[in-house]
């Protein structure tokens, strides 16, 4: 007769993962940071991917990577549908959490030693993230204060004066960070035009999300195209700091038609909130900075070991925690551990 299967699974994978996942994001930080600045956007992130897949292993869960890598025949780890976490031992049940990871946002970013790249990662109970296909996305995103604001139907200088009149000052004072590519012309322009300011990036629409959905970050809004994928782990971020997003997915192809109705989405066109993209009960959310950026400091190597910056956030405990944390790779030597 077989034994009893002993359920462990906890009472709240928020309060028992979050710990787990921080050392996630900072071991694939670290790894990537590796390789900063040294023109290749490829080996950075695989560096990212490899200490993301081996920190899960030691973690006692039963995680499906929902947002990956891309397809399991293209993406040899963190594939979509991979089975990352520790293996129970016989009898034993470990949690069920689905997984969104960008083991590097930015990789171009980190490539070229530029601000803004950082390791990220969503976890929710299953189902709690919307299984987005690795296409485009259209977004605008806000701080808490444009509660039901936003309207992606609408044209760009009615958001603006909404998002506006939410923040209680004119569309001239917004910040509007957009992503710089050839196919936002037309959008810049017409933000021009309406009279407020731009910041343009060359890459990270995620960070730039997280961003404008916090106070004093100089950012009021993003808006414009970007990736899906990128899209699920902001709203994820979104829900844990209570900021607007909405979002539609851009099929235009024949193929991808195909690709989101296998993938249970029945209306391509839907308009997304946050909600909608991360509808989960319990979210963590999990960002280190690889790069300096606006919220994040980079990894700082130093003698002995390093420092990382790492933002972690849950939803239904509500907690927003900045973690600074020195690694040590060996016993201090007599320099000891650096604080600054
Ligand atoms: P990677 O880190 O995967 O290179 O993505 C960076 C990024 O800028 C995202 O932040 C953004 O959503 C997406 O690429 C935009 O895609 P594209 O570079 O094709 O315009």
């Amino acid at each position: 007769m077989s034994a009893p299967t002993i359920a462990t699974t906890p009472v709240s994978i928020e309060r028992d993962l979050l710990g787990d996942f921080v050392h996630v994001v900072e071991e694939a930080a670290i790894a990537s940071t590796r390789t900063m600045g040294q023109g290749d956007a490829k080996a950075a992130d695989q560096a990212a991917v490899h200490a993301m897949r081996n920190a899960f292993e030691a973690i006692h869960m039963a995680g499906n990577i929902v947002i990956g890598e891309g397809e399991r025949d293209k993406a040899p780890m963190l594939y979509i549908g991979e089975p990352v976490g520790a293996k129970a031992p016989d009898g034993v049940q470990f949690p069920r959490v689905d997984i969104a990871v960008d083991p590097l946002e930015g990789t171009n970013l980190c490539a070229q030693g530029t601000p803004n790249s950082i390791c990220v990662l969503a976890a929710s109970e299953p189902g709690g993230l919307l299984h987005a296909p690795d296409c485009y996305m259209q977004k605008i995103i806000a701080g808490p204060a444009c509660r039901d604001a936003l309207d992606i139907d609408a044209p760009v200088k009615y958001n603006l004066k909404a998002i506006a009149h939410c923040l209680d000052r004119q569309v001239k004072d917004l910040v509007i960070m957009v992503l710089d590519r050839p196919r936002h012309e037309e959008l810049i322009a017409q933000i021009r035009g309406a009279g407020a300011r731009i910041k343009l990036i060359p890459d990270g629409d995620l960070s730039a999300g997280i961003a404008a959905a916090v106070r004093g970050a100089g950012v009021h809004a993003v808006f414009g195209t970007g990736g899906a994928p990128e899209g699920v782990l902001t709203a994820a971020a979104l829900r844990c700091l209570s900021g607007e997003m909405v979002a539609r997915l851009e099929i235009n192809t024949k193929e991808l038609e195909e690709r989101v109705e296998r993938m249970g989405i029945r209306d391509p066109k839907r308009v997304y909130t946050a909600r909608d993209l991360a509808p989960g009960d319990q979210i963590i959310f999990a960002a280190c900075g690889v790069t300096d950026g606006a919220l994040l400091h980079g990894v700082r190597f130093f003698g002995d070991g390093c420092r990382t910056h790492t933002l972690a956030m849950t939803y239904a405990s509500r907690q927003v925690r900045f973690i600074d944390t020195v690694h040590m790779f060996r016993e201090p030597g007599n320099r000891g551990v650096r604080l600054y």
